[in-house]
């Protein structure tokens, strides 16, 4: 079996002690991977000058498939984030997260499974504001056929390869009539060409609301990046947090997965991180790289360990160190 370069991002905070259980586990599942680290972040900003160094996009472009942690945003003070300058160099254009609940971990909620895709690159987060007159911002949504298309495509066709049975659009066109009006016609064009799967359309407020009465009423969500950004959360308290949830970052030519939690500087250092949103990105990555025996040995493993309640970490309510939870996977790994 050919094996495959991961280009490593370790990040900031508690970015290094996620990624390196993630790594142990991953070792541990016999994954045929080769790790390479670049640097991102605080600790690229301290060595080079720029939270997002050349030669990181360069590794990432190479690999094709970065593994990251967290970064810190406001180190490096006038430069923008690097988890937005790293999707806008590698046009990483799809932000997809599932989101599933977690055997052990109780919420108000039963068998959720829901998978929210984001487009990455435009609405009002292409940056574009400015000041008019003192008092007075304008700030510039942009939605444009090539990127709406593109994004929806992307949801139907994983929606398609994963045996989903419904893609819906999230909007606010009763209000935005143009740009979101323009979004739901790219949505329209593209379900045509997936007759198999049923199309829905939601207006966001109320998709909201629907959630956190009956999550169980949707399957693949697509959506505007500001929605996306708020659903996305959302979606995460329903099954226990962020601490659980993982995400990627999908380009045409390469792909980013990380946990969608930040630097938890609260308890950086302390080794009581809880690393199991990016080993959840990472089982993304393996099926992405189509490595699926490995991805199904972790996903069992941590199954193991949360139906079995007796190593967890803080977070969850346990006491469990990261390396105890760690090593907890490992021994469970048939
Ligand atoms: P945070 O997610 O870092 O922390 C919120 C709370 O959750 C803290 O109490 C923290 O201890 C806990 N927590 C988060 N992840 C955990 C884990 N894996 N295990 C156990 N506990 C965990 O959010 P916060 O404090 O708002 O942000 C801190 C920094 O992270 C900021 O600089 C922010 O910009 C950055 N950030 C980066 C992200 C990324 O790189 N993708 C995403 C979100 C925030």
């Amino acid at each position: 079996m050919t094996t495959r370069t991961i280009t490593m991002l370790n990040g900031d905070g508690i970015g290094p002690e996620v990624m390196d259980a993630t790594r142990k586990i991953l070792e541990a599942a016999r994954a045929p991977l080769e790790f390479e680290h670049a640097h991102i972040g605080a600790e690229a900003a301290a060595r080079y000058g720029t939270n997002l160094p050349d030669a990181t996009i360069d590794a990432v472009l190479k690999s094709g498939v970065g593994l990251k942690g967290p970064t810190a945003t406001g180190i490096a003070s006038g430069q923008q984030s690097a988890n937005v300058a790293l999707r806008k160099r590698l046009d990483l254009y799809a932000s997809l997260r599932p989101v599933k609940s977690v055997p052990g971990v109780k919420t108000r909620y039963e068998g959720v499974d829901l998978v929210v895709v984001r487009e990455n690159t435009e609405d009002l987060y292409a940056g574009l504001e400015h000041i008019v007159v003192p008092g007075v911002v304008e700030s510039l949504k942009i939605i444009t056929e090539k990127a709406s298309t593109r994004i929806c495509r992307f949801a139907f066709e994983y929606a398609r390869k994963h045996g989903r049975k419904k893609v819906t659009a999230v909007h606010k066109a009763n209000i935005m009539k143009l740009s979101d009006g323009l979004f739901l016609d790219c949505f329209r064009a593209v379900s045509r060409d997936f007759p198999g799967i049923a199309a829905e359309e939601v207006i966001v407020d109320n998709l909201c609301m629907q959630l956190v009465r009956n999550p169980e009423r949707y399957d693949v969500m697509v959506m505007e990046n500001l929605y996306g950004d708020i659903v996305s959360d959302l979606c995460a308290g329903l099954v226990g947090g962020l601490g659980l949830v993982p995400g990627a970052n999908i380009g045409a030519s390469s792909a980013v997965f990380e946990a969608a939690h930040g630097t938890a500087p609260d308890i950086m250092g302390k080794g009581l991180a809880n690393p199991t949103a990016l080993l959840l990105s990472s089982v993304m990555m393996l099926d992405h790289l189509d490595l699926p025996a490995e991805a199904r040995r972790i996903e069992k493993a941590l199954d193991t360990v949360f139906r079995d309640g007796r190593v967890k970490t803080r977070d969850l309510g346990g006491s469990a160190s990261t390396a105890e939870f760690t090593q907890a996977i490992i021994d469970a790994m048939v």
